[in-house]
């Protein structure tokens, strides 16, 4: 905690380090009530910047630690020879190449930041990204600082039972007083974030995995005991990632061991320290009983990322934290492509692209907008964000778009090859793909410069004498703070042309000799630029973005019956899905506008038309179904309102949803019970197939409930009871407790309560489906939730499940119009400042979009960030995002 300003650290002040460390041995004594950390470090002047006869003074990173003892070269330094101001530590060294070592004590036991070494439960832990490490020890807590590690381990051997670093094991033995330890070697060398050890008592899932050369490598998976019977899925996962990561980009995985550890307190997902990943529990464990297809499907997702770093991140890591997209919108992009690769890939990309639009577009709205490779930072943990991540992603995906996938797996060959071992920047990561396929992508990198989401508006006209059609861009992008004047993107927009049948017309271009291909990707170089298909001979329709070829707001003037055409008819999965929303957002906006002038609610019956057409369809896939049935959900409206008026939307979605139950009642109920009857009788697969059927029957039973008819509400309680999985037992949960059935309900939420109450993934879920549910009455439920013994502030899960779900999920139980969600989000959010800054500053996202609100609540929601800035002692986490929000 700090009371002076944090500074701000810019990209272009970046110098390579003065010193490096070749070696880093380290010792943990761990204790109850202190931990002892002993550090070697093997240091050199770094050859590369050696150019002044003069050694430069040597600081430094530590945070907040008791230094013992320093010796340098073996000679103890005295309180003159050195200084420390808790931050950096500062000394002269005598030569070029020398040693270091050191004596600190730390206090994991009671370290709530989860952010160095802690402990979570009885297990220790660490979390060194971004700058953990220096949390730990004295040390060049910077990525370009590579160095190989040795790690020991000393513990009691009765709590302690498992001694893990990163590695390999090479030593492990007993000392007296019932202590015991091990040692670790980590061949490759890495930088101090990739650090990890664990110290507990742990069971594991042990399996193994020949590499494409032939090596076998012991898989592991560490978890308290009991949770040893939900690790199988996340296992699998592993063995189907390695495999798909030879298969697909010919990454063979490297040490002898690949680790897995899971942790109930984790700030985040996971963590890819190399071979030994630390897990937040939520990101492993997965079995039928108590996780759902959800749940399974983020398991194997974040399983796969986090392996995928191996090579994306570790072998070829970042060289200042300003690239950290190079290795996370990388890595995210590998994901996206493996599962859509295990399960569908039209569903997964309509998943990506609604998170994308409604969360990463508001962030690129707001006050904390920044560019996939950020100018500067004040704390870099903020800048975890679907910015870097998911938008990092997309422009990776628009490299492949344009370079095609043969030319995009000769740039990762490239890439890989050119940087293993190195440290670098986003830039080589764009030059291996320029020099694999002899392209220039100097305009594209404006994609790691400007921030904000572009726009692109698109018009076209068809001139019925010469058989042309010519479609009209046009690109913009908002100003963000920081960047008044953008210049043009290029966007790759992936299209076709339909004719009245929906089948796809030769695309020929004037100048060109032939027609090339039915489906084209055009890039959109210039602010406005046209493009002209010949031999036309009808007006087609346009389908547009294909698979959202850019992260962009593009703008079409499709009438009603044009996207219902398409809706049914275009020939590429994605844009039937895009068709449905763009009509349902239609519609649902003039609900919207109904209900501001208070008029009676008349909804438009052509999406009910289109609805009934796809759900008596059985030829078609139910997890397309599913999607297309799912309205537009309050968030994402929200995002694309001009003043989001969170009432209006909210009433206008539920006529919509309830207007939808009662026209398509006899269809809905139909297909619930044809597919609870199938569920009834086939064990849980973890499959494309399963979820699809579930994910129907679940959002038929949400429609069907909407009609409160009692045959229905009989279903969802026999669901309730007697369902064999956590996917159908939770839902009819969610839509008991978001029905008038008072009663019914709260049977539900206390017999759900008993059944689980030690699972805490479980109590999670239950805490959400309370938090999300917008009837009256919302904040003081989840008030009095935060007094539930399975309930704590220090498990960021928890926070995340009841407070985070309340803000982000519950748009009008937090928007109430007299301010009491952002008052009670402002107190969670000064409480947690002093436990957990980085929890804190995620919480405070929903305050920072004040700017969407009406005057009122403008002014409530900027009085609740002036009463966190005046709360006293900011962390620089919560310090820079309310001072950005504010100014
Ligand atoms: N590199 C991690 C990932 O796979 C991110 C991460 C895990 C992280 N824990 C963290 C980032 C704690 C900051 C703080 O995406
Ligand atoms: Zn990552």
């Amino acid at each position: 905690m700090r009371t002076e300003q944090p500074k701000v650290i810019q990209l272009a002040d970046y110098q390579e380090p003065d010193y490096l460390i070749d070696e880093t041995h380290l010792t943990f004594e761990l204790y109850e009530d202190h931990s002892l950390v002993h550090a070697q470090l093997v240091m050199r002047r770094n050859p590369a910047c050696a150019d002044s006869e003069t050694l430069p003074v040597l600081c430094l990173d530590g945070q907040d630690l008791q230094l013992q003892r320093i010796c340098l070269d073996d000679q103890e330094l005295q309180a003159g020879d050195y200084s420390y101001d808790g931050g950096l530590l500062s000394l002269q060294p005598r030569a070029s190449h020398f040693v270091i070592d050191s004596t600190v004590l730390i206090h994991p036991e009671s370290n709530t930041a989860l952010e160095g070494l802690y402990k979570s439960g009885t297990m220790f832990c660490t979390q060194c990204e971004a700058e953990g490490f220096r949390k730990i020890t004295f040390y060049l807590d910077r990525p370009d600082v590579m160095s190989a590690f040795t790690t020991t381990l000393v513990a009691d051997q009765q709590r302690y039972p498992v001694l893990l670093s990163n590695g390999n094991p090479v030593a492990s033995g007993s000392e007296e007083g019932g202590r015991h330890w091990a040692t670790w070697q980590d061949p490759f060398r890495k930088p101090a974030y990739l650090f990890a050890l664990v110290a507990g008592d742990l069971w594991c899932v042990e399996d193994s995995f020949t590499t494409m050369s032939g090596r076998e490598v012991a898989l592991r998976i560490y978890v308290e005991p009991e949770n040893i019977d939900k690790c199988q899925h996340a296992m699998d996962s592993l063995k189907k990632s390695m495999k798909w990561d030879e298969e697909v980009y010919g990454r063979e995985y490297d040490l002898d061991i690949f680790m897995i550890v899971a942790v109930n307190d984790f700030n985040m997902g996971a963590m890819e320290n190399k071979g030994l990943n630390i897990f937040n529990s939520s990101a492993v464990l997965a079995r039928a009983e108590t996780a759902t297809d959800a749940a399974h499907q983020r398991v194997e997702a974040i399983v796969a990322h986090e392996y995928f770093h191996n090579w994306s991140g570790n072998r070829v890591t970042c060289r200042d934290w300003f690239q950290l997209s190079l290795k996370e919108g990388f890595t995210v992009f590998r994901d996206a492509e493996f599962s859509a690769d295990m399960h569908s890939r039209t569903v997964k990309r309509i998943e990506d692209v609604a998170y994308l639009r409604t969360h990463q577009f508001a962030e690129d709205a707001g006050p904390m907008a920044h560019s996939v490779r950020p100018a500067s930072y004040m704390e870099i943990s903020n800048f975890y964000t679907l910015t870097v991540y998911e938008k990092g992603a997309e422009v990776v995906r628009m490299i492949r778009t344009l370079v095609g996938a043969r030319g995009f797996r000769k740039g990762s060959d490239l890439y890989f090859e050119r940087h293993d071992g190195q440290a670098v920047t986003c830039d080589d990561f764009i030059r291996a793909m320029e020099d694999a396929n002899g392209i220039d992508l100097t305009q594209f990198k404006r994609w790691y410069s400007q921030a904000g989401t572009p726009r692109l508006a698109v018009d076209a006209s068809y001139d019925t004498a010469a058989n042309t059609y010519r479609l009209r861009f046009r690109q913009s992008c908002p100003a963000t703070p920081g960047q008044d004047e953008k210049l043009p993107f290029v966007i790759p927009v992936e299209l076709a042309l339909l004719d009245n049948r929906g089948r796809e017309l030769p695309l020929q271009l004037v100048g060109e000799d032939a027609a090339v291909g039915t489906v084209r990707v055009l890039q959109v170089t210039e602010a406005e630029q046209a493009f002209t298909f010949v031999n036309i001979q009808d007006e087609p329709l346009p389908s547009l973005l294909r698979g959202f070829s850019a992260p962009v707001k593009l703008a079409f003037p499709y009438s009603r019956d044009q996207l219902m055409f398409l809706m049914q008819h275009d020939s590429d999965g994605f844009n039937r899905w895009e068709a449905g929303q763009q009509l349902a957002v239609q519609i649902l906006q003039e609900l919207v506008g109904q209900q501001q002038r208070g008029q009676a609610l008349v909804m438009d019956p052509r999406l009910i038309e289109a609805l009934r057409t796809l759900l008596v369809d059985e030829t078609l896939d139910q997890a397309m179904v599913a999607e297309m049935l799912s309205l537009p959900g309050e968030g994402y409206l929200a995002e694309i309102s001009q003043v989001a008026d969170v009432d209006a939307i909210h009433a206008a979605r539920e006529f919509a949803r309830k207007s939808i139950a009662e026209a398509l009642f006899e269809p809905l109920w139909q297909r619930y019970r044809a597919n609870r009857e199938l569920s009834r009788h086939t064990p849980y697969v973890a499959e494309a197939e399963h979820f699809a059927r579930r994910a129907l029957q679940n959002i038929a039973l949400s429609y069907v409930m909407e009609t409160g008819r009692p045959e229905v509400l009989a279903a969802c309680q026999e669901q309730f009871e007697t369902a064999d999985n956590m996917t159908e037992r939770l839902t009819a949960l969610a839509v008991l407790v978001n029905s008038p059935f008072a009663a019914e309900k709260a049977v539900a939420l206390e017999v759900f309560a008993e059944n689980f109450k030690d699972n805490p993934l479980v109590m999670d879920q239950w805490f959400s489906v309370q938090a999300g549910c917008p009837l009256p009455g919302a904040l003081d439920r989840v008030r009095g939730l935060m007094q539930h013994p399975a309930f704590t502030l220090k498990n960021p899960n928890k926070v995340r499940a009841l407070i985070g779900a309340f803000a982000n999920q519950n748009l009008v139980g937090f928007h109430q119009a007299d301010g009491s969600g952002y008052r009670f989000l402002a107190e969670q959010v000064i409480t947690l400042n002093a436990l957990n800054p980085q929890i804190a500053s995620r919480l405070l996202a929903p305050l920072t979009r004040w700017r969407k609100y009406d005057a009122a609540r403008q002014a409530l929601m900027r009085a609740e960030l002036e009463r966190i800035q005046a709360s006293g002692e900011l962390s620089s986490d919560v310090f820079e995002v309310v001072s950005k929000s504010l100014a």
